[in-house]
């Protein structure tokens, strides 16, 4: 198969919810139906469990069990699928928002008792911001649910997204009948006493007058639904859907394993491969021969007589060939992989050849960093991995004196992983750290300690938000910095940072500086 087919046959996502939504149970149900994985509960036991929040040593050791399932690759009727894992607890969402910037679509789970929930909405904010496709599987519809037109006002309403419906429920809980693919006009009946067979489809027009024989007494509701759908949503448009504005809906229940099929058909023939990327230099085409890629996600391994990390690249144009050397461009060294990994479920295996759209996982001492671009000697450098501002702040302090070099290399090392971000402060030349969850401070803790016998300690300090500023007006932006000196702040690229104590502070300073722009994301 040549490059070409071997694009076009790729679809790379990832599966977005709010935590309990069930995006683990629909990545299992769609692994089995690609055959990757034999029984129920394989991918399970790589989820972040309940009420670990306390112990993220617990949870590092299954993120460690998780590289593995980073990337899960299936086939499935002749399409190569890629699917990325995200983490689901929500101290980890910036591991999340690097992964959605390697990936060409994305499915969002909704449950469908509760509706749009907060992780959903702020992820998907990072899908808009790219314009990733995106589709939705409201999920749970064995449980008593909200009304579907409900869901999907709730939908385009909290996620700023016009949507489609492809299927429609009929009912939910204990009297759910089933699906209607309008698509396809069939019905999935659903029969709840067994879980893996709970579906039975036939394909039946609205108008046959045994449809009453297995949805009774919802007919009439059904048809009166779907004259409201037509009525109400225009067609769906694939290009709409292609450039973001457009998301296509389906109903089931993943548990059950109901639905999931219908999503899988859909999006196999509908889900974007991938497409053209940006570099600072120029957009770069998947079907140039040249290979090119970048570092999203770097995982370290926690066995601390290892420092060995795994870099995910994501190639995005070219072939990429083990053995063959390929620009580092951020260090202008040659360097050759052997031993290039594939991910397929939970199986690692060394691939000779990777095309665009696919991970793989490259064996790094520590001098990779997200964002580094590999090519075949051009130096391009791969845009659009932001880092957003973080939540919480702390200074970070040295415990032990004699291990300030190991202290400096253990967070450099961390940082270049992307576990937080660290900025300096103007004023006094403080390290600070920026993180999106308060157990990122521990994890930072821990592994300076058994990965780099360094000791640290945190100082609190109050910070509402991180913001990049820039401005065309060089002399507002100099007064500014002036004035604010000591809440102003350089991240690792040197570039300036204010450090807003409250929003308040941050409106007024807004409102005062009307030529400064203010961004809560570092690339704008
Ligand atoms: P997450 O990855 O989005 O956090 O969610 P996950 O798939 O782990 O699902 C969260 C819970 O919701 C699980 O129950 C799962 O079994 C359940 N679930 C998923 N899909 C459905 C569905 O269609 N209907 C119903 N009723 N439940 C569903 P749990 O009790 O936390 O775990 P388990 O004991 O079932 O494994």
């Amino acid at each position: 198969m040549g490059l070409s087919e071997e694009i076009k046959r790729r679809r790379t996502f990832a599966i977005i919810s709010h935590p309990d939504a069930g995006k683990t149970t629909l990545t299992e149900k769609l692994l089995l139906f690609g055959g990757a994985i034999h029984v129920a509960g394989a991918v399970k036991s790589n989820k972040i469990k309940k009420g670990a929040t306390s112990d993220f040593m617990e949870i590092e050791r299954q993120r460690g069990i998780s590289v593995a399932t980073s990337v899960m690759g299936f086939e499935y009727k002749g399409i190569k699928v890629n699917i990325l894992d995200t983490p689901g607890h929500e101290d980890f969402a910036e591991d999340t928002y690097r992964t959605l910037t390697a990936v060409d679509s994305v499915i969002i789970v909704v449950d469908g008792a509760k509706g749009v929930e907060a992780q959903t909405r702020k992820l998907v904010k990072v899908c808009r911001m790219r314009n990733t496709p995106v589709m939705v599987f409201i999920n749970k519809l064995d449980r008593p649910c909200k009304d579907p037109f409900e869901l999907l006002d709730e939908i385009e309403s909290e996620l700023g997204i016009r949507v489609r419906p492809l299927a429609f429920p009929i009912s939910s809980g204990d009297t759910f009948k089933g699906v209607y693919n309008i698509h396809q006009q069939h019905l999935s009946l659903f029969t709840s006493e067994d879980r893996q067979t709970a579906s039975r489809t036939i394909d039946i027009k609205l108008d046959d007058p045994s449809l009453d024989e297995h949805i009774a007494p919802f007919t009439e509701q059904l048809k009166e639904d779907l004259e409201f759908v037509d009525g109400v949503y225009d067609a769906f448009d694939r290009d709409a859907y292609l450039r973001g504005e457009l998301a296509p809906v389906f109903f089931g229940s993943a548990v059950n394993n109901f639905g999931v099929n219908d999503l899988l058909d859909c999006f196999i023939n509908t889900a974007p491969h991938p497409r053209e990327s940006t570099t600072e230099q120029r957009t770069i085409d998947p079907f140039e021969t040249k290979m090119s890629g970048f570092v999203f996600k770097i995982h370290a391994n926690m066995d601390p007589n290892h420092r060995d990390r795994i870099a995910f690249l994501k190639i995005c144009s070219g072939v990429f060939e083990r053995n063959k050397a390929y620009l580092h461009v951020r260090s202008g060294k040659n360097i050759k992989f052997s031993t290039p990994n594939a991910f397929m479920a939970e199986k690692k295996s060394i691939v000779d050849f990777a095309y665009p759209g696919d991970i793989i996982g490259l064996h790094d001492t520590g001098n990779f960093k997200i964002g580094d671009t590999f090519s075949e000697g051009e130096k391009l450098r791969y845009i659009g991995i932001p880092s957003f501002s973080p939540e919480l702040f702390r200074y970070i302090e040295n415990a032990d004196p004699q291990k300030f070099k190991q202290l400096s290399k253990g967070v450099d090392q961390l940082m270049d992983e992307g576990v937080a971000q660290l900025f300096t402060s103007r004023l006094n030349g403080r390290k600070i750290i920026g993180t999106v969850g308060v157990l990122q401070f521990e994890v930072i803790q821990y592994r300076l300690e058994h990965e780099y016998n360094a000791m640290c300690r945190f100082e609190s300090i109050s910070i509402h938000k991180a913001c990049w500023i820039e401005s065309d007006n060089k002399e507002q932006l100099d007064d500014f910095i002036k004035r604010k000196y000591t809440n102003m702040a350089i991240d690792k690229h040197g570039r300036d940072v204010f450090l807003a104590d409250t929003s308040y502070g941050l409106a007024i300073a807004q409102d005062k500086f009307p030529d400064i722009k203010f961004h809560f994301t570092s690339e704008f």
